[in-house]
């Protein structure tokens, strides 16, 4: 194949038609996309994140009316949430219609679904007339891509093609709401909980679940997602331990810190530029000659709540740096 695969949307589109599947930009992070009602296409999706197939896939939309193709009872709850917060990062889950393969659920009776915000992910949606389903473009446990480039530096010679819009402007995966039942957010995202408290009154919100020795809750949410190969440290560093020699520090804010900063996901404490650069930086740091990667402390408010879910799941839990 061509390296790199860059894809027109048309091609796309047709690929996606032909059964294929084609990473594309969306607002939060790359998607790697396939036909929502084609099983095989869903197997090719799993087979090339080497993603088990207990961890479901997210459905993504390009029109709210297009919910009544793949979920069987919307709540007007889900309408709420849809007029306050659609085309964006957020995902619903909603009691599933029948032909929605049990591949796509992985054998749930519910379907998460999304209407990405992105213009280039809407075009993909509305030429390919799909539904299309859509995990992160990365390899399973990996960081999210958030550019064209890193899908391409992990699946570039696994898929079919990518389409490159540029880099996405939130920067974390999508906010996870299940309406099949009591509201509860089962990921934290740039919707926060007190947003969808506002549409909806209450909602509850999820511990951060796969303790130990329990199933997990919310299928992938693993506690060991979104892991750089280098080590990185999310945490206070115990008194006295020494830091390697080629430690680096991804920095928020003016904080001091243990070592100067490498790069800072905001000089001024912004929480919307912090995430749309964060993945880019573990990306970027993610290098052999890197021995460790550590993290600034960060807010757990508003959209820093994300960051701090996902940089717990990266981080190596204690300081013999073992997993
Ligand atoms: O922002 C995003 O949501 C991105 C972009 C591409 O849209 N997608 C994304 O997909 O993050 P993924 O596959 O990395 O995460 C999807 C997660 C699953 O791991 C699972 O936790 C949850 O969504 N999920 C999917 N279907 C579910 C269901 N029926 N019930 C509960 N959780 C579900
Ligand atoms: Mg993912």
């Amino acid at each position: 194949m061509k390296f790199p695969p860059w894809t027109s949307v048309s091609e796309a589109a047709r690929l996606l038609k032909a059964g294929e599947v084609v990473a594309i930009p969306t607002e939060t992070v790359y998607g790697l996309a396939g036909n929502a009602f084609e099983p095989k296409a869903l197997a090719k999706i799993f087979a090339a994140k080497e993603r088990p197939t207990f961890d479901p896939l997210i459905v993504h939309i390009a029109d709210i009316a297009q919910l009544t193709d793949i979920a069987r009872e919307i709540p007007d709850s889900a309408y709420r949430l849809a007029e306050a917060y659609w085309p964006g990062p957020m995902t619903m889950i909603l009691p599933k219609k029948e032909c929605i393969p049990d591949l796509c659920t992985s054998g749930l009776d519910t379907v998460a679904v999304r209407f990405p915000n992105h213009p280039v992910a809407q075009q993909v949606i509305k030429e390919s007339g799909l539904p299309l389903a859509a995990p992160s473009a990365n390899l399973f446990k990996h960081v999210s891509p958030t550019t064209a480039e890193h899908v391409a530096a992990q699946l570039a010679d696994r898929i079919a093609g990518i389409v490159d819009g540029g880099p996405c402007s939130v920067g974390v995966e999508s906010s996870i709401i299940s309406l099949a039942g009591s509201p509860t957010v089962l990921r934290p995202g740039a919707i926060t909980p007190e947003m969808f408290a506002k549409v909806l009154g209450s909602v509850d919100v999820k511990e951060s679940t796969s303790k130990p020795g329990q199933p997990m809750a919310a299928p992938g949410q693993c506690d060991t997602h979104y892991r750089p190969q280098v080590p990185l440290y999310f945490g206070e560093i115990p008194a006295g331990y020494k830091l390697p020699a080629n430690t680096v520090r991804i920095a928020f804010g003016m904080q001091p810190g243990p070592i100067p900063a490498t790069v800072n996901l905001s000089e001024t404490g912004d929480m919307a530029e912090a995430t749309a650069n964060l993945y880019a930086f573990m990306h970027d740091l993610d290098k052999p000659e890197n021995a460790l990667i550590l993290v600034d402390p960060i807010p757990n408010v508003g959209v820093g709540m994300a960051l701090n879910d996902r940089l717990k799941r990266a981080s190596v839990k204690g300081f013999g740096l073992s997993g």
